[in-house]
This record gives C-alpha cells, sequence and structure tokens, in this order.
C-alpha cells in the first residue's frame, strides 16, 4: 500500500503510544512515525499488518523533512511552547499543534485568566501577582484561602490547593521568590476555590471550527478513594456520565467557541486539541480550572477507544483549517485505562524492574497496552518511568469495559507495580 499519509507524532508518552494507535487505524495514514517514542510502542497491532510503524530519533522539524512526512503530530506542551509548530509550518509541512503564542493558553496561567476574562469565559475569580510585595494585598482580597497556581508550565505540580491561608501565603512566596519552580513561578495567579467534579472535554480545532470528542473524567490521586498525592494521572474513563448532552453543548457554545473566536479574534488562531479542564459545580455550571494545548495523558488512550472515524484525516484537515467536523464520531464504546505505575511514584520512582505478562493480557478481546515509561535492556522490558503502562478496556458498557481493563492489568507484573481499583467506579449504573 502506497498511497496513504505518513504522519510523524512528537513524543515518546502513553499519550503519543496512544495517538499512534489511532493513527494506525486511520484509513487515510499508511505509516507513523514516532519521534523518539520507544522501542516497546513497535508493535503493530493484529489487523494492521499493511501499515508501517517506525521510530526517528533527533530534532522533530528536521526528522519531518528527512522524512519527508505528511503531517506532525506534537503530543506534550513543552515543544508546543517553546515553538515547534511555527518551527514545523515553516518548513512548509502540515503541524498539527497551536503556534507558541496560542499554546501561551496552557504555558501562561495568567495569560489564560486574562483571556477568559476578555471573553466571557466561566472560570475561578482571580487575582495575578507580579511581586512579593504584591502577596499580601491579593490574599487581602479572598476570604478563604485561595489555590495558589505558578504561571508557567510545571509538569502538573505549580498547582497548591491551600487549606489555610498561611499555607497559600508560603507556597506562593516560595513561587514568587523563584525557590519554587524557577521561572514558572515568577508570576503567581491566585483563585478562589472551586466545588465540584472535574471533567476533561477535548475538541480538535482547525482555528475556525471545533470538532468535541467524548467527556473524559481523570484520576489524579495515587491512592483509591482519591486519596494521596497528585499524579499525571491513575487512569480514565469515558465517555463520562457526569457531562450529559445538554451541558456539553454549554460548555461547547461558552467554552470551546468562545476559545475558538476569541483566540481568532486576539490574532492567534487556534490550531490543535483544546483540552479544557472543567470543573463542573453542584449547581451544573462548567468552570474552567485549565486550558491545555495537547492531549491529555491518559485521557488519549480512551478517546482512542470511544471515538470512531478517520483520527489521520481529521488532524490533516485541522492542520490546513479544512476540518469539516464529520471525521470522528463517538463510537458507542465506553472505556477505562488503569494505569499501571512504578513503585516509589510520585515521590521518587524506581526504574528497572522486569515486565512480563503483556502478551496474556492483548489476548484478551477489547484490550489494549499502551506503554508511558517502558524501555527494553537485553531484550527484556522494564520500567522507566513514574507511569509505566496503561491498559485499556473498551467494551458495549462500563461493567465489561473495566472487567476487561482489570484482567489484563492482573496479568501483567513487575516489582512493586501500584494501581488504582477504583478507576471508572463512578460510572457505574448503580453510582
Ligand atoms: P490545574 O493544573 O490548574 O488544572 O490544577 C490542577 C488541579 O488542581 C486541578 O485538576 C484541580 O483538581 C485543582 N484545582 C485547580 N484550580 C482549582 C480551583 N480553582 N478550585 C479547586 N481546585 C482547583
Ligand atoms: N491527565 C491530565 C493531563 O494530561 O494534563
Amino acid at each position: 500500500m502506497n498511497s496513504g499519509l505518513k504522519v510523524l507524532v512528537v513524543g515518546s508518552g502513553g499519550r503519543e503510544h496512544a495517538l499512534a494507535l489511532g493513527l494506525l487505524r486511520s484509513p487515510s495514514v499508511r505509516e507513523v512515525l514516532l519521534c523518539p517514542g520507544s522501542e516497546g510502542m513497535m508493535a503493530l497491532p493484529p489487523g494492521l499488518s499493511d501499515k508501517k510503524l517506525g521510530r526517528a530519533e533527533g530534532e522533530p522539524a528536521a526528522v519531518a523533512r528527512a522524512e519527508q512526512v505528511d503531517l506532525v503530530v506534537v503530543g506534550p506542551e513543552v515543544p508546543l511552547v517553546r515553538g515547534l509548530a511555527d518551527e514545523v509550518r515553516a518548513l512548509g509541512i502540515p503541524c498539527y499543534g497551536p503556534s507558541r503564542t496560542a499554546a501561551q493558553l496552557e504555558g501562561s496561567k495568567a495569560f489564560m485568566k486574562e483571556f477568559c476574562e476578555r471573553h466571557g469565559i466561566l472560570t475561578a475569580r482571580a487575582v495575578i501577582v507580579r511581586s512579593p510585595d504584591e502577596l499580601d494585598g491579593a490574599l487581602a482580597r479572598f476570604k478563604e484561602p485561595p489555590v495558589v497556581k505558578a504561571d508557567g508550565l510545571c509538569a502538573g505540580k505549580g498547582v497548591v490547593v491551600a487549606d489555610t491561608m498561611d499555607e497559600a501565603r508560603d507556597a506562593a512566596r516560595r513561587m514568587l521568590t523563584g525557590e519554587a519552580f524557577g521561572d514558572a513561578g515568577k508570576i503567581v495567579v491566585l483563585e478562589e476555590r472551586l466545588l465540584g467534579k472535574e471533567a476533561s472535554v477535548h475538541a480538535i480545532i482547525d482555528g475556525k471550527r471545533a470538532l468535541t470528542l467524548p467527556v473524559a473524567q481523570d484520576h489524579k490521586r495515587i491512592f483509591e478513594g482519591d486519596r494521596g498525592p497528585n499524579t499525571g494521572g491513575m487512569g480514565t474513563y469515558a465517555p463520562a456520565p457526569l457531562v450529559g448532552p445538554e451541558l456539553l453543548a454549554e460548555i461547547e457554545r461558552e467554552v470551546i467557541g468562545r476559545v475558538v473566536r476569541g483566540m481568532a479574534e486576539d490574532g492567534v488562531p487556534f490550531v490543535g486539541t483544546l483540552f479544557a479542564g472543567i470543573m463542573v459545580s453542584p449547581d451544573g455550571k462548567p468552570f474552567v480550572l485549565e486550558f491545555n494545548v495537547r492531549f491529555g495523558d491518559p485521557e488519549t488512550q480512551v478517546l482512542m477507544e470511544t471515538t470512531r472515524g478517520d483520527l489521520g484525516l481529521a488532524l490533516l484537515r485541522a492542520a490546513r483549517g479544512e476540518l469539516v467536523g464529520n471525521e470522528l464520531e463517538p463510537s458507542g464504546q465506553s472505556a477505562v485505562c488503569v494505569v499501571l505505575a512504578a513503585r516509589g511514584y510520585p515521590e521518587s520512582p524506581q526504574v528497572g524492574d522486569a515486565i512480563s505478562g503483556i502478551a496474556e493480557a492483548l489476548e484478551i478481546p477489547g484490550v489494549q497496552v499502551v506503554h508511558a515509561g517502558t524501555r527494553v535492556v537485553d531484550g527484556q522490558l522494564v520500567t522507566a518511568g513514574g507511569r509505566v503502562l496503561g491498559v485499556v478496556g473498551s467494551g458495549a458498557n462500563f461493567v465489561e469495559a473495566r472487567e476487561r481493563a482489570y484482567r489484563a492489568a492482573d496479568k501483567i507484573h513487575f516489582a512493586g507495580k501500584q494501581m488504582r481499583r477504583d478507576i471508572g467506579a463512578q460510572a457505574l449504573p448503580q453510582n
């Protein structure tokens, strides 16, 4: 098969492996290259033997040119905020991902807050603090202890949900003086603490139009019952019953639609994935907690199973500003992704433990195993990061999807494996 797209996926985590699998399943795609990806990702799933999957090392824009790819899809936020999409587009290669300026929606929380205010997007009331001298005055504007956020990218660690004013002051002071998070913390956003339930809403955007994907929910804490420290995400499920059709329509209109229009009006049209972290308040209102300018990890793992159509075509058309909106639709399936994390995660993840049982897990119907942090040493697959694998089960409903995900997850072993047993439990019919 010679016709079809050759797509370069930038990144090396579970999100990028899931995107590669979704792209390989796309009728329009012939070949996927991961840059750099990892060795454990190199197996073609059954039924896709006519497609090609490979890896490339090196600077992504240079690789895209050398490999003459038709499309670049950027996974993580850091290269986007540094301007990778601009660099790729300057070579005349379509790139799915926002420009450096548009990526400020995630790269600067102060930018995001000012943007929401300017365009009437519902979010927590906030005060931006630019120097330690302003801190006491800013804190005085809150009756309850505010949430403290470092302005810049902090790999998901720059948010302190303080329980007391002293804790908030101390966290903000450490950021403002550069003691915590370096330059990323030199501007701080203080914001009202919101109550409610969180949802991850993703839309594929071409600068003018948006295609909304099924709503997912993440489980950020390490332990069951949402206890213990925050992590990058211990599991996800979709479609989340928390957001019904009416609320989704409201989010599309009042959040996604306003971002698309607002960015275009501000002269920085947004191309790529807008991932809105939404807090659904007790009275059902969608407040934006944060914007991300890329797919969520591990949200992507379940989005790939709950949509059907042609992901490659959707991302190419979005990159070209030609999205139609019918490229993907809900598959009707339910999906659950259980993350298997390394011992010591999140404080001090241990690496190098031998992994077994993936082949047995993959024998279960409706199961995918996504590599997040693995590597091959002397022919043996070993752990190589905090989040090691994502085990995805899909099925006609959440009972089936969870049963498959956990049956598969129980077949995979490595020393000190950590996983939560309650992923997707909220979506079960009795809840
Ligand atoms: P962010 O990176 O801004 O989404 O923050 C990380 C996490 O902190 C979110 O997923 C929420 O759980 C929590 N959080 C952030 N902002 C607020 C807020 N205003 N009120 C309550 N919790 C928040
Ligand atoms: N799972 C949350 C994120 O990707 O930011």
